[in-house]
Order: C-alpha cells, then structure tokens, then sequence
C-alpha cells in the first residue's frame, strides 16, 4: 500500500559541495529525511521501473534511513533498489554499482570524513546514471523544491533484512541486497597488476592500511589482504563503527597522526595510507615521507600507464582549482589536456563522460579515474602500489624523481573551523571589494600579479558556477586561495590554500610551512584572517 503523507517545508535543505549534510538530530525531525529524498525524487523524471542504488558509510543512523529510503523508492515507483548488505557501500563502489547496472540514480548515505554518533553528523547525496554526484542544476532543483514541497509518497512494509544477501518482493519492487565489497574488488582487478603487486608484497614490502573504523575495513580485507597478500595485522580499524570509534575518519595529518607518526618511526613499513568515512579519500604516506594529495595525483598521473588499465596513456587530467599546478606540468610533458574545476567532484563528472581527461584529483586528499564518477580511496592505494611494484622502488624515490624531473610544489591548507557564518562572511567579502586594486601592490613582501574571484565555464554543457574562491597570484608563480567550505555543519569554515613551486632541487628539502612562510604571511597581510575569525592559528593544518 502506497500512503501519501502530508508535510511542510524545511528551509535548510539546500544540498552543499557534497549533498545535504546535518547533525544527526536535525534528520530526525519528523519528516525532515523524507522531506529531501522526496525533494530529490520529485527533481527527477523517468524512473518509473527503473534501478536505485541505496547504500552508505555505515554511521549512526543509517540503517533507519535506508529502510525509508526503501519505502520510498517504491512508494514513487521505482522498480527495484540494490542495497549494500548491512546498508554499506563506499562512495566508489556505489557508483561503481550504478553503473555497472545502469541503473537510474543512488542515494549515497554519508557525511564522508566528518564524524558519526548521535549528535554527530549524517548525509545523503544523490547520484545521477553515470554514477557521480547530481549536477548543480539538479542539486539547485532540489533545494528549490524543498522549499514548498507539501507531501511524501511511502509504500508500507516490513523493514527489509539488510544482513542476508538475496532478493525479495515488496511494495511492487524488487529489492536486492548485494555484497557491497565483490563487484568492486573485481573492477580494481581489471585496473591493476595484482600479481606483480601480490609478487611485490611477497618479497618483503610492508604495506599498512587505517580504515578509520569506516567503510574501507570489509574493501581492504578482501582487495589488500585476501587477494593481494598484505599482512593482516597491518590492516588497522577495519571494523566499520557507528562512531568510527569516536574519531574523525578524515585521513589527512591530524585525525591520521597514529598513521603518521608510524610511518616516521624507525620501524616504519614500506607504503601506509588511510581512507575516510565513506572511502572516497585516500592518504598516501611512504617510510619516512608524506605525499601531499596534490603531489600525489601529480605522480600518478605521470606513472599511470605503468598500470594495465592506463597502458594507452591518459587523455587529460582534472584538478580542483585550489589543488596545487603540479598536475599541471605532468600533463603539459604528456601534452594532454589540463582542467581546472571548482571544488567537488561533481563538477569532474561532464569532463570523464566526454572522455576529455581520465585522471582527477582534488588537494582534500581525493583521486580518482573515469573507471566510477566519484573519488576512490581504494583505488589511489592499488595505484600506488601497482606503480611502486613496476618500478621497484620506494615512495622516496618515486617522490624525490618525480621533483627533481618537475621542481617541488610546496602546498599547504590552513583551515579555520566552526568560525562565526557572519565574520566569515564579511572576510570574503572584503577581500572579494578590493580584487580590483590588488595587481601590484604588496603584501607583506610579495607582489600581487592579479587576483580574482573563480569563475567556472563547463566545456561540456557551457553552465557557469561563479564564486568558487578568491585566487590571488603572486609574481614568482605563489598562489593563494580563499574559499568559504561547502560542506561543514557548524559556523563557517574559512579554508585558505598556499602554494609555491621551486624549481631547484637543492632546495627541496625544506619544511612546507617553512618554505610557504611567505605566503602565509601574505594571506595574514590581504585577508586579516585573525582579526574576522577571533582566531590565533587554524584548528588544520595539511
Ligand atoms: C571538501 C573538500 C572538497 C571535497 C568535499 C567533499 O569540501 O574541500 O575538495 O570535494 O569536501 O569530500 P568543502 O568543505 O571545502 O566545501
Ligand atoms: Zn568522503
């Protein structure tokens, strides 16, 4: 049976970089969840018997959301969902799974790296056939829908058993609860050389993998352990939790520092990374060095063809705009194509379909390919480890090639977390009032080149997104960026990015805040960062 419930508007569902992102609480007003995913429905057309994907990261509160998201489905007509068994799918394999089963859509149910819990924070994003995040013209559809929707359409039945795998029939729909790990591993097995990479393994090289106590544990059970050979015990937090433990599962220096300082530790093994609530980050750290994500989509980039699915080369590369110009060399020495996207991996997705790049990346530690529509943290490891098997050697020697061959790109973000929305606000906005007096003038030692406020043309259906940060270029090739996050749940976030390229190798082994001390002081002097945020210093630093 079909009921359709009546309900009002909730005005703060305006989807953000990465879906709609709450607390937990705010999605258990009554009708809240049901409020957006009939506002995504209700954006889309021609789904009537079609397949949707449903999975997520595994954080409190997603069982509940997918036996509604079930409902629902088949309360609007769709004629079959495929869910993660135990409601789980990475990010990727979701994707993966769409396409796979050409199916119509997914809902993605996660908040990716910020924690989980009660009072933590919960997601759900909506992904389009070719298996990558809604476009900004559906997400602008669905906001604007939420805002005078006035019903939701729910079939009744008993909650689906998300623990068997196995199909069964109910509110006119066939709901199937697939292995969220095997269709994926099997993807990753077309890419990579798993057996040089297993003979790799064998012969002594250490590799050590943190789940975060998120999605990625049951992947890097089966891919790294089970078919790749990789030590179990160096497999750590592998069980997915509700509340990751209690921890941010955001795989960068600071909620990974246990990872890190292993890694820098005498007994280090060879390759640790480590990947985010929903698997789509990914951390890359070699015995005794951190690879920076800009540096690190750089290398792959350049190493790729050494992996059978990147044999004939790649047809161009894609960065987020504050994404450090290393990426930007290797594909000038390939002479392929270079993009330069607003932040979001949305905005990757027309580029891949168009076949105008095959590798894509992104400074928050996201790397991906055209194999899903989505980042994939997984995906980054088996890369790196493919090409550190190929070339038999260490991630030292790969980075330290790799800058002397390109010059170093020292890289930074400084993030000023849950700052007031209203200061915030003003920050950018000054900043944004004298662009057009900056080329020239000096800040704190360094001279403005020009400066402007990020302006997107999509090469694919020509939409233009405005507003997607300040970039301010220095002469001597530094850079700055300002940009307010699109996906934090309390205040604002101001993040700013700093970059500088040396070129001489005699000089790379500096200490990155140490050789962006310019620019961090150039960002104090234009921004006057620590006045609007009442801050001192950032809560991040990467
Ligand atoms: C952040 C990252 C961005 C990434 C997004 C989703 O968005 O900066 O690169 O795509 O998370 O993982 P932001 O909070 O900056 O809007
Ligand atoms: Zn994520």
């Amino acid at each position: 049976m079909i009921k359709t419930n009546a309900i009002s508007p909730f005005p703060d569902q305006k989807p953000g970089t990465s879906g709609l992102r709450k607390k937990v609480p705010v999605f258990q007003q009554p009708g809240y969840t049901e409020a957006f995913i009939q506002s995504v429905f209700d954006s889309l057309s021609g789904f009537e018997g079609a397949t949707l994907v449903i999975g997520g990261d595994g954080r409190y509160y997603n069982r509940e959301v997918i036996q509604t998201a079930i409902r629902m489905a088949a309360g609007n007509g769709f004629g079959r969902v495929l869910v993660g068994r135990g409601g789980i799918l990475s990010t990727p394999a979701a994707s993966h799974l769409i396409r796979k089963n050409a199916a119509f859509g997914g809902l993605v149910l996660s908040a990716s790296h910020n924690p989980g819990g009660p009072s933590e924070d919960f997601g759900i994003k909506y992904n389009v056939a070719n298996g990558g995040p809604a476009p900004e013209k559906i997400t602008d559809a669905i906001f604007a829908r939420s805002q005078v929707i006035d019903r939701y359409l729910i079939a009744d039945f008993d909650a689906v058993d998300l623990d068997r795998t196995g199909a069964s029939e109910a509110g006119g729909m066939t709901i199937e609860v697939v292995d969220p790990v095997a269709d994926y591993a099997d993807l990753m097995e077309t890419l990579f050389d798993f057996d040089a990479i297993r003979a790799f393994i064998a012969g002594g090289f250490r590799v050590t993998f943190d789940a975060m106590h998120a999605v990625t544990g049951p992947y890097a059970r089966e891919i790294l352990v089970r078919r790749l050979g990789a030590d179990p015990d160096l497999v750590i937090n592998a069980a997915p939790l509700e509340d990751f433990g209690g921890h941010h599962p955001d795989p960068n220096l600071v909620h990974a520092k246990a990872l890190y300082d292993t890694m820098m530790g005498p007994d280090a093994p060879d390759f640790g990374a480590a990947s985010d609530g929903d698997g789509d980050r990914n951390l890359i750290i070699g015995k005794g060095v951190f690879v920076t994500p800009s540096d690190s989509l750089a290398m792959l980039a350049a190493n790729a063809h050494l992996a059978p699915g990147y044999r004939d080369g790649l047809k161009g590369i894609a960065r987020s705009m504050p994404t450090s110009g290393a990426a930007d060399r290797v594909a000038e020495k390939l002479g392929v194509e270079m993009h330069e996207t607003p932040t979001g991996w949305k905005f990757f997705g027309n580029l891949l379909d168009a076949g105008r790049c095959t590798i894509c990346g992104e400074e928050s530690a996201g790397t991906g390919s055209d194999h899903v529509r989505e980042k994939d943290g997984l995906w980054a490891v088996l890369l790196w480890l493919n090409i550190l098997a190929a070339r038999q050697q260490s991630v030292l020697e790969i980075v330290e090639d790799h800058w002397a061959e390109y010059g170093r790109t020292y890289y930074s973000r400084h993030d000023y977390e849950a700052v007031d929305t209203d200061r915030a606000n003003q920050l950018m906005n000054a900043l944004e009032q004298k662009l057009d007096q900056l080329a020239g003038t000096e800040a704190d030692g360094l001279t403005v080149e020009r400066a402007d406020s990020f302006t997107y043309h999509d090469p694919i259906d020509g939409s233009v997104s405005r507003n997607q940060g300040i970039r301010i270029f220095f002469d001597g090739g530094s850079r700055l960026v300002f940009r307010l996050s699109g996906t934090g749940t309390s205040g604002a976030t101001l993040r700013v990015y700093m970059e500088r390229h040396e070129p001489d190798p005699a000089h790379h082994s500096q200490e990155t805040q140490d050789a962006l001390a310019p620019v961090i002081l150039a960002a104090e002097a234009l921004a006057g960062i620590r006045e609007w945020t009442g801050r001192d210093a950032p809560t991040v630093i990467t």
